[in-house]
């Protein structure tokens, strides 16, 4: 049996140290996950390493939004115990643990620590726990309470970008999406506390904030809230003014919430970054109703006017799902429509694939396989032909780029994110730019990236 923790008592410290290994899949929650993880650990005694095989203690933090990641993360879990210290403890956090839960250690008996996605916050307790020996610890409770914890700027991993959660969960229950299930119901954060956050953020020196939500445009709409209510265009501008941080980026939009007044707030302030991640999934009318989304192809485009006529160019992109059980090539022909009139500046496409406890996994998977292949092709296609046209607007402008590290390429060439957030890589003769904005002529168009030559000021000179 294994044992449901019930009492969350206060880590005990040890003087050892020990150390772990974490390996994250999935989206920017999941990567905050991690974070507010090695924080837990550290309070432990816990050191992080990237060497697997010095680890004892080895956590795979999962996503299941698609295609079969309890399989996936099994045989990861099988190649860690051909690799790891023989007494090195496995754990499986993230969404396939939730969504999974003793079912993993059914399946894998050595695991011996599920931590869902809400035990995060306490996962110094659980392993206080698992360290005591005998059986497994899971914990896959979900009380939905809007419990945030503030991660301090010392506790992240990367220097200039921070991910902060501002809504947590989702109830919008769209029929393909298993992240209600795996995230729970909707919580809003307090403004108060998001403002603290940044704003410590920003005295240590942080450029760029992302605000977190599965759709961060139904902030403070939930029941559940902390604390003050306010609609999120008001969160925006009151961080605009008030945090200090240069740059705030914000995703996922949500469409069906989605209204002019985030455009307005995104013109008003230089420091609300002109990008919006807005997803349709389907062109069609009919197959976006059987998705549960809850608006029609034509209302998302009257949103996406609402973008392209503000004062400033505001970046588009999206995803798109192919295969969605009962689409035809006449719906399929209907998303290429929209990715078409949409020109997004980026798309991810993806195949459908049923997840369990959905509404659309108890209906056939009628497209066949090689369909899907077929359609997500052709769509990356036209998508490769929309972003080549649309990108060419970069080509001889200056753009400001975050300087998040050396590019792969040589010693000269820099790496960073436009407000935008694309890919820039830049030629610089400048011995150390990490951490700085900087300006970028733009002399390259790649298909996922810009290219460019360091125009140097000054001011930076003198760092
Ligand atoms: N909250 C976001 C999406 C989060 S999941 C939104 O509402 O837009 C990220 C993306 O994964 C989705 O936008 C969708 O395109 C894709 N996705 C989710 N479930 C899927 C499934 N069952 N099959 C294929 N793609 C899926
Ligand atoms: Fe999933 Fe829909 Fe919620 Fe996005 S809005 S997380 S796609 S249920
Ligand atoms: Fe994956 Fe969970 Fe994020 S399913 S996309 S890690 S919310």
């Amino acid at each position: 049996m294994d044992r449901l923790v019930t009492a969350v008592g206060a880590p005990t410290c040890r003087p050892e140290t020990k150390k772990y290994f974490i390996e994250t899949f999935g989206c920017q929650m999941n990567v905050l996950d991690s974070e507010r993880a090695d924080a837990q650990l550290r309070k432990c005694g816990y050191q992080w390493t990237d060497v697997l095989e010095e680890a004892d203690l080895i956590l795979l933090n999962t996503c299941a939004v698609r295609e079969r990641p309890a399989e996936k993360a099994l045989v990861r879990i099988s190649e860690i115990r051909r690799r790891k210290k023989p007494e090195a403890i496995i754990g499986i956090m993230g969404c396939v643990a939730q969504a999974e839960g003793r079912r993993l250690i059914d399946r894998a008996p050595d695991v011996k620590l599920i931590v869902g996605t809400q035990a995060v916050g306490h996962l110094a307790a659980l392993v206080t726990q698992v360290e005591r020996g005998g059986d497994a610890i899971v914990d896959v409770r979900m009380p939905n309470r809007p419990a945030f914890d503030r991660l301090a700027p010392e506790e992240r991993r990367q220097r200039h970008v921070a991910y902060v959660t501002i809504v947590e969960g989702c109830d919008k229950f769209c029929t393909f999406c298993i992240v209600p299930f795996t995230r729970g119901r909707e919580r809003s954060r307090s403004p108060e506390d998001i403002l603290t956050e940044l704003r410590a953020l920003a005295g240590a020196g942080y450029k760029e904030v992302h605000l977190l939500g599965q759709n961060v445009n139904s902030y403070g709409l939930s029941r559940r809230i902390e604390g003050r209510r306010m609609g999120f265009a008001d969160l925006l501008e009151m961080l605009a003014a008030r945090s200090g941080v240069p740059r705030i980026k914000f995703t996922t939009s949500h469409p069906r919430d989605f209204d002019e007044r985030i455009v307005r707030a995104i013109e008003r302030w230089p420091q609300l970054c002109p990008w919006i991640h807005l997803p349709p999934q389907s062109g069609s009318d009919r197959i976006l109703a059987l998705m549960n989304r809850g608006y029609t192809a034509e209302e998302y485009l009257r949103k996406v006017e609402y973008i392209r006529r503000a004062s400033r160019d505001i970046s588009l992109t999206g995803d798109i799902i192919v295969g969605f059980p009962g689409e035809t090539d006449e719906d399929f022909r209907q998303t290429v429509r929209l990715v078409e009139q949409v020109e997004f500046d980026g798309l991810y496409i993806f195949k459908y694939s049923p997840r369990p406890h959905t509404v659309a996994a108890r209906w056939a998977d009628t497209v066949p396989e090689p369909v899907k292949t077929e359609r997500l092709m052709q769509l990356v296609e036209v998508q490769r032909g929309v972003q080549r046209r649309r990108w060419q607007r970069y080509l001889g402008r200056e753009v400001e780029v975050l300087v998040e590290g050396r590019s792969t390429k040589s010693e000269r060439h820099w790496a960073g994110h436009t407000p935008c957030h694309k890919v820039v890589n830049f030629e610089s003769s400048m011995t150390n730019l990490e951490g700085l904005i900087v300006k970028v002529e733009v002399t390259k168009i790649n298909p996922h990236s810009l290219f460019g030559r360091h125009v140097e000021s000054r001011a930076e000179s003198t760092v």
